[in-house]
């Protein structure tokens, strides 16, 4: 591999991240296991998982690039594409959409003026609305740059918005080796994603406010009993939240 695909030379980035890549491989028995942290690494130098960085990884690996891209793509860990140098992935799954994540939403859209999978013209801010971040008792939250925000209030997202903008956010900008695009090209991630999942959200919904998949979501369960894999559910939020539902008669009140 002479480090040269489409119009650019990666050769420069794969020197940069050989050296780690082999102490990685190195490290496990089975060396595919060694492919997240070499998403990352590429990820580190260029600010996103090229698509020249994910044959390199595959290369590496004795992987098809097949199963690289889908290993990239179903964590929202991995940018696939060029982003802002700063990625707010706010989570607007079932806890943070009880804890009012959708107020957070539409204030960021709002205050950013870019909606899900945009970039804002001067490339500082991408935004993006994802599946659960496994910080539920913590909710509403979300990540910047990888690095977890919990408890989110509008004044406190204002105030990481303007410690951004001044330069003096703790969690430092990402790379930016390429411009990154106004939008994400979501239609082209279309074919990507498996369709097939009842309540997940398509990767085409706008998000935020236009989003309603999670909003339905949660109308289903209130219809009904709340079961979720053929079993009633404990699940304290799932439960009050569908309870409160019932009461009020619609999620849109809120
Ligand atoms: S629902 Fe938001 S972190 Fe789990």
């Amino acid at each position: 591999m002479n480090g040269t695909t489409g119009t650019r030379d990666f050769a420069p980035v794969l020197a940069q991240v050989k050296p780690e890549a082999e102490r990685l491989i190195a490290q496990y028995p089975d060396s595919r296991s060694a492919l997240l942290p070499i998403l990352h690494a590429f990820q580190d130098v260029e600010g996103w998982v090229s698509p020249e960085a994910m044959t390199a990884a595959g290369a590496m690996l004795g992987l098809p690039v097949s199963v690289v891209e889908s290993t990239a793509s179903f964590y929202s860990l991995f940018f696939r594409r060029p982003v802002g140098k700063y990625v707010l992935q706010v989570c607007r799954n079932l806890s943070c959409q009880l804890n009012g994540a959708e107020k957070i939403m539409t204030h960021i859209r709002e205050r950013l003026n870019i909606g899900h999978l945009e970039t804002t013209h001067d490339g500082l801010f991408s935004y993006e609305e994802v599946e659960c971040l496994a910080a539920c008792d913590r909710a509403p939250c979300m990540q910047v740059n990888l690095d977890f925000v919990y408890d989110l209030t509008r004044e406190n997202v204002d105030a990481l918005l303007r410690e951004i903008m001044a330069g003096t956010y703790e969690t430092p900008p990402l790379r930016q080796t390429a411009k990154p695009a106004a939008n994400w090209h979501v239609e082209q991630d279309w074919a990507q994603k498996s369709p097939g999942a009842r309540g997940v959200s398509s990767p085409n919904d706008p998000g935020g406010m236009g989003d309603v998949s999670g909003l339905r979501m949660i109308e289903r369960l209130a219809d009904g009993p709340v079961v979720l894999s053929g079993r009633p559910t404990e699940e304290r939020l799932i439960v009050e939240g569908a309870a409160r539902l019932k009461h009020t008669g619609s999620a849109n009140e809120h």
